[in-house]
């Protein structure tokens, strides 16, 4: 099990930002066959029980009745029983006759969740496609998809478990009535924000139609509908092509999470976004930018959780990703001053908190 990032880690741009020791990660390489087929089964099976709700049940109870569960649950169970058996030989669960029982390294499992769900849930059409994508047989946006729902799923999921402390201590200093969050998902992180925050209120932005609906949910259920918005928008619509988002101009705090890459991609146009980002919140005060960056390699023969798979998903869909050092050039190229960068809970994932000069 790995450790959370501490406040240690946290450091003042002018020192040198290291890398928390647990982004070297616990899977030793090679990784051997064996290993890979069975992390490919165990993947999928995890990412079944997450869907089936076996993570929220062992929230609240230390057992679970197959039988009690199915009838409720409406799950047929001699296909449950097969997983449940499946993740028992992966050493996840314990079943003994009808009582199931987690075992200890269940509860990394539930930590780093999000990255089951963004992976398989999200993600299992682009990486089945690798063969024909790599040989132009398939194009991804045309013949492959990924599931936008999932992977804004999979990302609130790791925002809960991993960044939402680190995000917390940053927000707490700042002074905002009105907070953007760009590429927002589900807008989990936007509600949660606002809710802490009295009169405060909140945009979400999001280019997806299925993501903006299950956020339209969440706002609900946090009883923020007259507080926060989701928008279904590109934000590229809003940074070069006039689209108009009504109340940017009260924004004051602008995020972006596990986005910003999605912006860069038309390099004739790179160099332009943070600028453009200025321009479309012209009296944000300061912009938290987090994303993931390119894994540094030649540091050592071990394997994080999320980096191999961020790294060819989006080499598969034709997006390119950057390292720490390329996002902080374009910061101060764009003219917001960096006042920290702070490793943000994911492997090789950093929050950039900007400020508009
Ligand atoms: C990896 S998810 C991150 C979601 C959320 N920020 C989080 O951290 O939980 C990236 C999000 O950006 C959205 N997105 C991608 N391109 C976009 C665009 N051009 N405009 C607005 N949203 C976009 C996707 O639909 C997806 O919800």
């Amino acid at each position: 099990m790995t450790a959370p990032v501490s406040r240690d880690s946290l450091e003042e741009l002018g020192t040198r930002v290291l890398p928390p020791a647990d982004w070297r990660g616990d899977t030793k390489t090679p990784l051997d066959a064996d290993t890979a087929f069975n992390g490919f089964i165990s993947t999928h099976v995890v990412f079944a029980l997450e869907q089936l709700g076996l993570f929220t049940w062992f929230d609240k109870e230390s057992r679970l009745d197959v039988p009690d569960f199915c009838r409720t649950r409406r799950t047929d169970e001699t296909v449950l029983r097969h997983l449940l058996s499946a993740a028992e030989s992966f050493g996840y669960l314990t079943v003994t006759g009808d009582r199931v029982t987690p075992t200890p390294a269940w509860s990394e499992l539930r930590r780093k969740i999000g990255f089951f769900t963004w992976g398989v849930g999200g993600y299992h059409d682009v990486f089945a496609n690798a063969a024909t994508i790599a040989r132009g047989e398939r194009v991804f946006g045309q013949d492959v998809l990924r599931d936008e729902g999932m992977v804004a799923l999979g990302s609130a999921q790791a925002d809960l478990a991993l960044m939402r402390h680190l995000l917390d201590e940053q927000i707490a200093a700042l002074d905002f009535s009105v907070i953007a969050d760009l590429g927002s998902g589900i807008s989990e992180r936007v509600c949660r924000l606002v809710k802490s925050r009295p009169g405060a209120r909140g945009l979400g932005l999001d280019i997806s139609a299925s993501a903006t609906d299950l956020a339209a949910g969440i706002v609900g259920r946090h009883g923020l509908t007259d507080r926060v918005q989701p928008i279904c928008a590109d934000v590229l619509d809003v940074l070069f092509r006039g689209r108009r988002i009504e109340g940017a101009e009260q924004v004051d705090v602008a995020m972006s999470f596990m986005f910003l890459h999605d912006l860069l991609v038309d390099p004739s146009t790179r160099g332009d976004v943070i600028p453009a980002l200025r321009k479309a919140f012209p009296h944000a005060h300061t912009f938290l930018l987090a994303d993931t960056t390119v894994r540094p390699r030649g540091t050592g023969d071990t394997l994080p959780v999320f980096s191999s798979g961020f790294e060819l998903a989006h080499a598969l869909m034709g997006v390119p990703i950057y390292t720490r050092e390329e996002y902080e050039n374009l910061f101060r190229e764009g003219g917001l001053h960096l006042r920290r960068t702070i490793p943000f809970g994911a492997p090789h994932t950093y929050l950039f908190v900007l400020e508009a000069q």
